[in-house]
């Protein structure tokens, strides 16, 4: 059983022909108004991948939460948790040029609000918690607390990078995801010199691994004395947003239905690679049988 602790959006995306430099104005088409938020993508993700899944997040008093919530009600996503606030649902304005590369301004709205004693009660040794960057990061250790108080596991994909000591996260942590970008920044406030081997070797700890996502090139890996590299399947992307989204979901369902880890990597590559062939990091998310298929070509 898996309980997401994160943000939910209404991502509004235009298709430019590149990525605006500060200060400049980049024209597109018409607007495509999708589901997201990368606690909500990764809920869907975990879902479509097979997990039984709990959404707990926010959305406010306004139009924008219908369509936020629409994709995550479709799937079956238990949404009890999801509270009603006063204020505007998150958004994410989203920019992607035609390599699929995206640039992303997100308002937070409501998600700046979601407190973690919402969970109380809810968690126990069966869960997974998954929790990202894109709520208050008080209130996501908070969360962390209560899950291993619980005897839960908890997955962190700290996405974006909270501003503070990420040392507490840390601690609490059983799967950590970053991005190599995110890798960078958590070595450089913890000292830790450049690399991602380097950053495997330094941050993994019993009872605690630890992954990089490379994008196209695949994942890296460390689990106890075990290092793992998985390349990624090449396929045709028209939009990379929600990638990491569906890797997270994906590689969750696959340690909460416990599979080995190089398998459930595995499935979190290609979960990954098939949410680049689709727009919308919701829509994107692909299902089980597909995900097992493209998994199984993987070495
Ligand atoms: O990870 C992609 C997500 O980041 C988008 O859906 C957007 O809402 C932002 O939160």
């Amino acid at each position: 059983m898996i309980t997401v602790f994160g943000s939910i959006n209404l991502d509004l995306v235009v298709s430019v022909p590149r990525l605006p430099k500060a200060g400049e104005t980049v024209s597109g088409p018409d607007h495509q108004s999708f589901a997201g938020g990368k606690g909500a993508n990764q809920a869907l993700a975990a879902g479509r991948a097979g997990a039984e899944v709990k959404m707990v997040g926010a959305v406010g008093r306004d139009a924008f939460a219908v369509p936020a919530l629409a994709n995550l009600r479709e799937a079956g996503i238990d949404l009890s948790d999801v509270r009603e606030l006063d204020g505007a649902t998150g958004l994410a304005l989203i920019g992607i040029d035609p390599s699929g590369e995206n640039q992303i301004i997100v308002a937070s709205g409501t998600n700046a609000r979601v407190r973690a004693d919402w969970l109380e009660d809810s968690l126990t040794d069966a869960h997974v918690l998954i929790l990202q960057g894109e709520s208050p990061y008080e209130e996501t250790i908070r969360a962390m607390g209560l899950a291993r108080g619980a005897g839960a596991s908890v997955f962190w994909n700290p996405a974006p990078v909270p501003a503070g000591d990420p040392g507490a996260g840390l601690e609490a942590v059983n799967t950590l995801v970053v991005n190599e970008s995110e890798a960078a920044l958590l070595a450089g406030s913890l000292g830790i010199a450049d690399g991602v081997d380097t950053f495997l070797d330094n941050v993994v700890r019993p009872g605690r691994a630890v992954v990089v996502t490379l994008g196209s090139e695949g994942v890296a890996a460390a689990k106890g004395d075990d290092r793992f590299r998985f390349a990624s399947p090449s396929v045709d992307a028209v939009d990379t947003t929600g990638a990491g989204d569906a890797f997270c979901g994906a590689l969750a369902a696959a340690l909460d239905h416990d599979l080995p880890f190089g398998r459930a990597l595995r499935e979190g590559v290609a979960a990954g690679a098939l949410a680049c062939t689709v727009t919308g990091a919701q829509s994107s998310a692909p299902m089980k049988a597909d995900i097992v298929r493209l998994a199984d070509q993987i070495v």
